[in-house]
């Protein structure tokens, strides 16, 4: 199977933790896309979603899904997402696609995070893809400087503007052993909105795809 069949059989699991007539968290990047492209299926059966990022936005409504805001949609059931690197106990990088301050503010505000990846994210220790940092231009060097002191070797990520207006780090070779604590020391540093770490609020289902079918974690 390709990596891109993968990532549509767990969108189409991922379909089944949707509940009826509830307002939908969704994710960002090409397996969000794929639950996205599901969920135009299903729409008469949601109130809408909220989104991750200004893309996720225009997908939704592309498929006739109403956008609703955050604020005026309050805690929600479920939110569906991929991510970068996954661990067996649910950690995650995230941010690949730049997206990870909205991402994680909408996980925040739901009951469930249901993470979408195919096999090749599953590993041991999270660090071999680059964590992303999103930081307030005037802090960029600053902040580089620290996560140097960290360990990592940060990159700035050319040509690419958050959704926020804000710059992303990319921060190179760490062997991340102690996720919340790292997640924790780079989101005290002034000028970094957040980090791609999501272990303090790690995902509470991981559907898997692999060459056997799509796999349940809790
Ligand atoms: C975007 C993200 C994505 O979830 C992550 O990058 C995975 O993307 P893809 O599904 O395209 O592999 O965090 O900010």
């Amino acid at each position: 199977m390709t990596q891109d069949e993968l990532k549509l059989a767990v969108a189409k699991a991922a379909i089944a933790y949707v509940p009826n007539d509830c307002i939908v968290g969704v994710g960002t990047g090409s397996t969000a896309n794929f639950f996205i492209d599901e969920l135009g299926k299903i729409k008469h059966k949601i109130r809408g979603a909220v989104a991750s990022s200004e893309a996720s936005a225009k997908r939704l409504q592309g498929h006739g899904i109403e956008v609703i805001s955050l604020n005026d949609a309050g805690e929600l059931p479920v939110y569906v997402d991929g991510a970068d690197e996954i661990t067996r106990n649910m950690h995650m990088t995230k941010g690949g696609g730049g997206a990870l301050t909205r991402e994680k503010i909408v996980a925040a505000a739901s009951k469930k995070f249901i993470c979408l990846c195919d096999a090749s994210k599953l590993v041991d220790v999270l660090g071999k893809f680059p964590l992303p940092v999103e930081v307030i231009p005037m802090a960029r060097s600053y902040v580089a400087r620290e996560l140097v002191r960290l360990g990592g070797q940060p990159q700035l990520r050319t040509g690419f503007t958050t959704d926020n207006g804000n710059l992303i780090l990319d921060v190179h070779g760490l062997s991340i052993l102690n996720p919340v604590e790292l997640e924790t020391a780079i989101n005290h540093l002034p000028g970094v909105v957040t980090n791609g770490l999501f272990a303090r609020r790690p995902a509470d289902v991981l559907l898997l795809g692999t060459a056997e079918g799509v796999q349940t974690l809790t």
